[in-house]
């Protein structure tokens, strides 16, 4: 379900959840990259990912950078 305080979910530019990414199983951002392309365009979603990798989180409330 989920949390309308954490609305930041998925790479806006490639259409990709942060849940998506975190169930494919991919353990860096490179590899996130070459897949998916996220994190290559604008690059926002890079320290949301970056954090998922460590955290496992996939909703975020604040803006990290
Ligand atoms: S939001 Fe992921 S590259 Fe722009």
């Amino acid at each position: 379900m989920n949390d309308p305080t954490k609305p930041i979910r998925k790479c806006v530019c490639f259409d990709t959840s942060f849940k998506d990414l975190r169930q494919s199983g991919l353990r860096t951002v490179e590899e996130i990259a070459k897949q998916y392309g996220c994190t290559t365009n604008c690059g926002l979603c890079k320290p949301y990912i970056e954090r998922m990798l460590v955290s496992g989180e996939t909703e975020f409330a604040v803006e990290l950078t």
